[in-house]
């Protein structure tokens, strides 16, 4: 008869012996296999008296359970050291300089968008703008009705929405046509002084040299109880100076219509398009850039805040354009092409991080 306690110790050596995930199977065949010397003796259980296996019976099964735990124990032992292992081998000292660990900074290049929004985000934070954010999905009233564009306005039509499925309580999601959404977002979630910049992907059903389905905008709101279109002026002057690196713009506030705002402008920056490229602060030509006005009392309405004590400005703007016009950028739809070579040409360096002190572009 075999003796269990002899048996039991020669495979929990085994499994300690065991160095690796391969040997420790093959220990788990030896024992727990279809033939191994567990299983074998499992079988002979048939063969015994009815008292033999009374005691023989969980003498065995309490055998197999043992040496199946140990094995799972062993496989949890030998994971952790693979990956202690792993971690000591692979470790990397991020407080090291960047050559010291052979990093290639020309490995990859940063897409104008992308620079170009960190420029923004850069400029606005220096005046006290924070960074806020709304989802691409929105709701429709968020994306219209709250900003003053109900139902049937003709407003509607001309943002070329995509519209998504109906959710089931019969409200229909779009993919929010402009970054405005986010004025409604952040008045609903915060209370006034609220000063804050949003860039984001923006679409509509759209598709020409100038146009893409997908594009990118930036908002701005501030809303509090004493700023006025002085303050708006003197914020879009600031910016247009230190977004194209010029001492001077001149800008031209035409008056246009939007329904979240009153009165609305359009801004439009003085230029000079007689050359290959656009030259601004000097020229007798106008680029329009952007739109803008103080926020409709409905809107803050809208919002749950009372328009008889806040008000404030808000402004929108295209991304890619300003990218286009300040780098001189061609075509609109290579921004998207996602072709390396462009993006080798065009892009930036992944160390030239924007800063107003450092120089928005080196
Ligand atoms: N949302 C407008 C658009 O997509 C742009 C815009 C205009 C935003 C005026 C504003 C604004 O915040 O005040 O065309």
């Amino acid at each position: 008869m075999t003796d269990i306690s002899a048996l039991e110790g020669d495979l929990i050596a085994r499994i300690a012996a065991a160095e690796d995930d391969a040997a420790l199977e093959a220990v788990r065949v030896h024992a727990l296999g279809k033939k191994g010397v567990v299983s074998e003796l499992l079988k002979t259980l048939g063969a015994l008296s009815p008292d033999e296996r009374k005691t023989q019976g969980p003498a065995f099964n309490a055998l197999r359970d043992r040496v199946a735990e140990a094995i799972g124990a062993k496989k949890h032992a030998l994971g952790l050291a693979v990956l202690q292992r792993r971690l000591e081998t692979e470790r990397v000292d991020v407080t090291l300089p960047a050559p010291a660990f052979a990093f290639d900074p020309n490995a990859g290049r940063i897409h104008p968008v992308a620079q170009v929004t960190d420029e923004l985000i850069a400029i606005f934070a220096d005046m006290g703008f924070a960074l806020a954010e709304g989802p691409e999905v929105e709701r429709d009233d968020y994306n219209f009705t709250l900003l003053n564009i109900p139902p049937e306005h003709p407003a509607r039509q001309m943002h070329d929405t995509f519209y998504l499925n109906a959710r089931a309580d019969g409200s229909r999601p779009v993919l929010r046509t402009h970054t405005s959404p986010v004025q409604i977002r952040t008045m609903l979630s915060q209370k006034p002084p609220i000063r804050i910049i949003a860039p984001g992907r923006t679409y509509r059903s759209d598709s020409d040299q100038t146009h893409t389905p997908m594009f990118h905008q930036i908002e701005g709101l501030v809303i509090d109880e004493s700023t006025h279109m002085g303050h708006l002026k003197w914020v879009l002057e600031e910016f247009c100076k230190a977004f194209f690196e010029v001492p001077n713009v001149t800008m031209r506030f035409r008056a246009s219509h939007f329904p979240f705002t009153e009165p609305s402008a359009e801004v439009d920056i003085q230029c000079d398009r007689s050359g290959d490229t656009v030259k601004f602060g000097e020229g007798d030509d106008w680029l329009e850039i952007l739109g803008c006005g103080m926020v409709h009392p409905k809107v803050i309405a809208n919002c749950g805040l009372d328009p008889e004590k806040y008000q404030g400005f808000a402004f929108g703007c295209g991304i890619d354009r300003l990218a286009m016009l300040k780098y001189g950028l061609p075509d609109l739809r290579a921004f998207f092409d996602s072709d390396l070579r462009w993006l080798k040409h065009y892009g930036f360096g992944v160390l030239e991080q924007p800063s107003l002190a450092g120089g928005l572009t080196r």
